[in-house]
């Protein structure tokens, strides 16, 4: 197993999403160590605000427009920020948005928009760094934003939950498999983080998205209260994810409280096979002696 980055000064990290939230968390850990940050996000806006709070010369903060969604652009910042700021070494795939759109609404439109940001930009951004990672001869990083519901099912709409459930599988299997080239990969799942991540999304929803139902608002406005009200502060979350970096942990979590429901998820799940395994074997009993 690859050891952890230890060598943060000088790096050069790239972190989408990282204007707001948890990705400004990730990225002030990241300076705070020494590393130069490439932060990227598709709000303009945001991006002014997290130049000025964070107010640091050129050589160590650049910001970036993109939609993680856009591989051109994608490639196009990529090129910008090599020249700008040296090869990419550490990666957060961090970029997200929280639509619950439900199941009777939902268009082929809101899948493709929602998987495009929360799934194909992370993997936008592996294929996009990850061959300047091989030739660069260090150990890199790379950390993948899923989510609790990429966990357990439950409150946060089935599209969101698809595309956290798909995060951690990608990261697990990526894992494995960029171990022998020194590159690591953790997943964070955090649970609750005070961000405006429900109206930051309600800002960027493409024109005509289905609107959403009031049961659905309710459970949107609800979550963006408990968000603020129990929700980790995203600096203190920066923090865990760089040591989860440090060390090469395989996952990232922000609190401990879905242990129950996962253990119950694990259990139906191989209870599920064990009634499997006695149906075909008694099937299999009854196909034999019927021949
Ligand atoms: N806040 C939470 O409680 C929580 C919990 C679990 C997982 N997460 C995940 O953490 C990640 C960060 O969320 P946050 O809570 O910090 O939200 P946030 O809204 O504060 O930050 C997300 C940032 O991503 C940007 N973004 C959205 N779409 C983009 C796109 N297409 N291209 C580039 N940038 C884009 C937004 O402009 C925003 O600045 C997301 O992946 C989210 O799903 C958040």
């Amino acid at each position: 197993m690859s050891e952890g980055i230890t060598d943060f000064e000088g790096r050069t990290a790239f972190v989408t999403g990282g204007a707001r939230g948890i990705g400004l968390g990730i990225a002030r850990a990241l300076l705070r160590r020494g590393v130069n940050v490439a932060i990227a996000d598709i709000s303009a806006e945001a991006l002014d605000h997290a130049a000025d709070v964070l107010a640091l010369p050129q050589e160590r903060l650049r910001c970036y427009r993109l939609d993680v969604a856009d591989r051109e652009q994608y490639a196009d910042v990529a090129r910008r920020v090599a020249a700008d700021l040296g090869e990419v070494t550490l990666l957060f795939n961090n970029a997200g948005v929280i639509d619950s759109i439900s199941p009777a609404r939902a268009t082929y439109d809101m899948w493709d928009y929602v998987l495009g940001i929360n799934l194909n930009g992370v993997y936008n951004g592996i294929q996009t760094f990850l061959p300047g990672m091989l030739a660069s001869g260090r150990p890199c990083h790379i950390v993948n934003t899923s989510s609790e519901a990429g966990l357990i099912t439950g409150g946060s709409g089935f599209l969101y939950h698809t595309s956290k459930f798909a995060v951690m599988g990608l990261s697990e299997a990526m894992r494995d498999e960029l171990d022998h080239h020194d590159i690591g990969v953790s997943v964070l799942f955090p649970g609750p983080v005070a961000t405006d991540i429900v109206q930051n999304t309600r800002r960027i929803r493409p024109a005509g998205a289905p609107a959403h139902s009031p049961r659905v608002t309710g459970i949107l406005d609800a979550a963006h209260l408990h968000l603020h009200r129990d929700g980790a502060d995203p600096d203190g979350v920066g923090e865990v994810v760089l040591d989860a970096v440090e060390h090469n942990l395989p996952y990232i979590a922000t609190r401990n409280r879905s242990r129950e429901a996962l253990a119950r998820r694990t259990e139906e799940i191989v209870a599920a096979m064990d009634h499997a395994e006695r149906m075909l074997s008694r099937l299999g009993d009854a196909a034999i002696k019927h021949t």
